[in-house]
This record gives structure tokens, sequence and C-alpha cells, in this order.
């Protein structure tokens, strides 16, 4: 009795200190294990839920208070690229004083080819070091964005997109599991509260506007029943080949060492190319480096692993499968309006692949809102570009109806709405604008 009263005490104690009670790695946690009769389940079907504790600690060691009443979990069911079942897991999260017909679906860049490094699990954990945050910017984007969504009341859904094997930058499975993670939180988020027919919308930065652009490409197919008010995407990042091309050295580095490690799990024959191609003394380097979270940096050139350097990713197996499985704009058209944003000297994807990708949409009758930010870079454009694109999600979760047809507009970073500042809150975007200096 005694011990138990103390391990209460205790647990209340690290709650009023602010820290999340510790939790396992997905890893090393029993409950994200995928059953082995998952045929049987069908996509967006729920094997698995459990509650969390509201105290997230990203949320907690974010200098703004940020509104989370409770913490649901799913473990369900998705499909794969090679169309393999498989489980993958979704955070749903309410905010105080929600409006239950609003469901925003966030994909955080996560960027990483190891399961330990997936959302439902470090939203959770004590992260001395950020690994959420952004190189050169104290402070985690994505965390201040999901922050304001939940302070104006919305339903915040974030998901594994990856899937429990990591597959980072492969974007049929991450397409699909966004949309199967939204079909599982309508079926079951109502038992949480959420409306049985909310208003719902994607929203993600760089890998996780790989997530959901996939999302909005392969919906028509995987899930014609959807039917989002809008999906934001900024930092797009069309066409995986020239990525490598940008980033292959330089610091952006790991984001090419843990892209092709991602992809190559998600592929026989590219696991097959990949073993044969890297270097034998330098493969557990490589593996160190691939198996990073996001903020795990390298100053080291990824084709220098490779026996033949750049021309082993020229050969026939890796272009086949960038052709197919990092290309966007050819496995459908999207039925939802976008607001899509860049910054013309992202430094990550050349400005030209998303004008092409633009243009193909455009001419397939997408409405498309298309912010070409003439300042800036992938880092400032993710809370510059970001901060407008609330407010267009704002506008789509009130239900007001999009300006039809293709508009691109030239921005700079002071056509910024007054508005905008409301929305984010008057700490989080005193924060973000200290954070770019002042170009807010
Ligand atoms: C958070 O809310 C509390 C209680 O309302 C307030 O005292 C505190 O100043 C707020 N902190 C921030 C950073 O806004
Ligand atoms: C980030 O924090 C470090 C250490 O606190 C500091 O030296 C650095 O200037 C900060 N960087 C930015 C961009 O604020
Ligand atoms: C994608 O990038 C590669 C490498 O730059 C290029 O060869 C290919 O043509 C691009 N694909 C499209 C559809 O633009
Ligand atoms: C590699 O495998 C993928 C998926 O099975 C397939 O689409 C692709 O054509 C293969 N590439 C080559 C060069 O065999």
């Amino acid at each position: 009795m005694h011990r138990f009263i103390f391990a209460i005490a205790y647990i209340c104690f690290l709650i009023s200190r602010g820290y999340a009670v510790t939790v396992p790695p997905p890893s090393q946690d029993s409950w994200y294990r995928q059953p082995s009769d998952i045929g049987r389940y069908s996509p967006g079907d729920v094997i698995r839920s459990r509650h969390v504790a509201p105290q997230l600690e990203s949320f907690l060691s974010f200098p703004a208070n940020v509104s989370v009443k409770s913490v649901t979990q799913y473990l369900f069911r998705t499909t794969d690229n090679l169309r393999t079942p498989v489980a993958s897991v979704a955070t749903l999260i309410e905010p105080f004083r929600a409006d239950s017909s609003k469901l925003l679906g966030y994909q955080t860049f996560y960027d990483s080819a190891s399961v330990d490094c997936s959302p439902s699990y470090t939203l959770q954990a004590k992260n001395d070091d950020p690994e959420f945050a952004m190189r050169n910017l104290n402070l985690s984007v994505d965390i201040a964005f999901m922050a304001s969504a939940l302070n104006l009341g919305w339903w915040v859904l974030t998901t594994d997109y990856e899937g429990l094997n990591a597959e980072y930058t492969v974007g049929i499975q991450s397409g699909n599991a966004v949309l199967d993670s939204v079909r599982a939180v309508l079926r079951y988020g109502p038992e949480e509260g959420l409306s049985e027919n909310p208003r719902y919308a994607l929203w993600g930065y760089s890998g996780g506007a790989l997530a959901s652009s996939w999302a909005a490409e392969v919906q028509p197919a995987y899930a014609p029943e959807l039917d989002f008010a809008g999906v934001a995407l900024g930092g797009l990042t069309p066409n995986v080949s020239s990525v490598f091309n940008t980033i292959h050295n330089g610091v952006y580095a790991g984001l090419a060492f843990r892209g092709i490690y991602g992809m190559a799990k998600a592929y026989p024959n590219l696991t097959q190319w990949m073993e044969q191609e890297l270097l034998p003394l330098k493969s557990e380097d490589f593996f160190a480096i691939a198996g990073g979270c996001n903020g795990d940096g390298t100053s080291q050139d990824l084709y220098s692993f490779f026996k033949n350097g750049e021309a082993s990713f020229k050969k026939a197996i890796p272009q086949a499968v960038f052709r197919w499985s990092g290309q966007m704009g050819i496995h459908g058209t999207p039925t939802a309006p976008l607001f899509i944003y860049k910054a013309t000297s992202d430094e990550i994807s050349p400005v030209a692949d998303t004008e092409f990708l633009v243009k193909q949409y455009c001419s397939r009758g997408v409405d498309v809102e298309y912010h070409r930010d003439l300042v800036g870079n992938h880092e400032t454009e993710a809370i510059t570009g970001s901060a407008s694109a609330l407010e267009w999600l704002y506008d789509r979760l009130d239900g007001n109806a999009v300006v039809e047809g293709c508009h691109t507009e030239d921005v700079v970073l002071t056509s910024l709405h007054v508005r905008t500042a409301a929305l984010l809150g008057e700490v989080i975007f005193s924060i973000l604008q200290s954070t770019v200096g002042g170009m807010l």
C-alpha cells in the first residue's frame, strides 16, 4: 500500500514538474506490433487503440501554452507501396473547448528511416536534443503550427505515415497511411467526441508535404469516399532524383542518406542494389548516419559511400524506383483544392520541379492557389509560408469556398495578412517572428 501511494505521488510529482512519464520507444513497445493476421483487416480498420497522457513533452517544452485535453492513438491497417497490408500509427489530439466539426491532419517532417523517430513517440518523449527541430532554428516548427491549430480549437491528427518499417520518402506508402489514418479517425474519433461528420483538411511542410501530397494524389483511387476541404503543401519535393542531385552533399546530406535507406527498405530490388553498391568499408558508417532522426546531420557526401559514386544512382534499379515512387504528378489527380507554397530559392528541391507539378495539376482542372515566395529559403519558408497556409486552412475548415481555378501569386514576406498573427496567437507569433529574425 505504501509503495502504491509512493508511486502515485511520484507520478504526480513528475507530471507537476512537466515531465512526461517515460514511454518506451516504438521498437521496444509491444503496442506497435503488427498482428500476423493483418490481411484480415480492411484499410482504415483500427487494430488497437490507447489513451496516452495529455502532457505531451513536445508541447510542454515549447515556450507557449498549448491546449491539449486528451490524446488517443490508433494502430490501424494501411497498404504499402507493394500493395501489402501493413499497420501504422495515428495520434489524435483533442484540445480544450474543441470545435468538434474541425479536424486537421498535420503531417510532421520527421524525415527519418528509424521507427523510433516517429511522431507518435517523439511527441510524448522527453527530448533534450530536439529531434523535431529544424537545423539552426532552436524551435520545432511543426510543434508551433500544431500548437496554433490546437489553440484554435481544431482536433489535430498526426500520422506515422512511413509505417512501422519507417519507409522515409516512399510516396505511395506515405499517402495511403495518411488516408487510412483519416478513415480510422472518422470512424473511431466520435467515441472521443469528434463530430460524426467533421470538415477535414491536410497540411504538411517538406517531408510532411511529401506525405500530404501523395495522399492528395492517390485519394481518388485509394479512398474515393474521402472529401477533403483542402490540402496545404509547403516546401514540396516533387522529384526525389533531383533532390538527391541537390543535397547529396552539404548541410542537408543527412536527408539524402535517410531517404535512400528509407526507399531501399520498401523495395527488395533496391535493397539488393544497395548491398551490391555500398562500399563494404563504409557501410557501417552509412547505416549509422542513415538510421538517425531528423536533425542528425552529416557533412559527408552520400555518393562517396557507393562503389561507383554518382553512377551507382544512375543504374536501372534506382532510376526505375525513383521514377515511379519518387515522382509526384503521375499517380492521380487531386480532387481537393490545394494551397502550395514554396520559396523560389529553396535549396532542397529546385523550384522548377514544383512549378512543373503545379502546371500539371492546373492543366487537369485542380483548384490551386500557389504562393511563390521571392524571399527566403527552405527553412524560413517553413515559417513564413506556413503562417499563410494556416490562414487558408482556417477558411477551408470554416466551410468557405475556394476561388476556383489556378492562381499564382508572387509573395514577399510583407504580404502576410494582419489576421495571421491573431490565428497563430500572440505568443506563438512572436516566437516564430524572433526565430526568423523579425521577418514575419
Ligand atoms: C500560460 O498560462 C498561464 C495561466 O493562464 C499564464 O500564467 C502563463 O503566463 C502562460 N504562459 C505563456 C508562455 O503564455
Ligand atoms: C540556438 O541556440 C544556441 C545555444 O543556445 C545559440 O548559440 C544559437 O545562437 C541559437 N540559434 C538561433 C538561430 O537562435
Ligand atoms: C526528375 O529529376 C531528374 C534528375 O534531375 C530528371 O532527369 C527527370 O527528368 C525529372 N523528372 C521530371 C518528371 O521532371
Ligand atoms: C524494382 O522493383 C519495383 C517494384 O517491384 C519495380 O517496379 C521496378 O520495375 C523494379 N526495377 C527494376 C529495374 O527491376
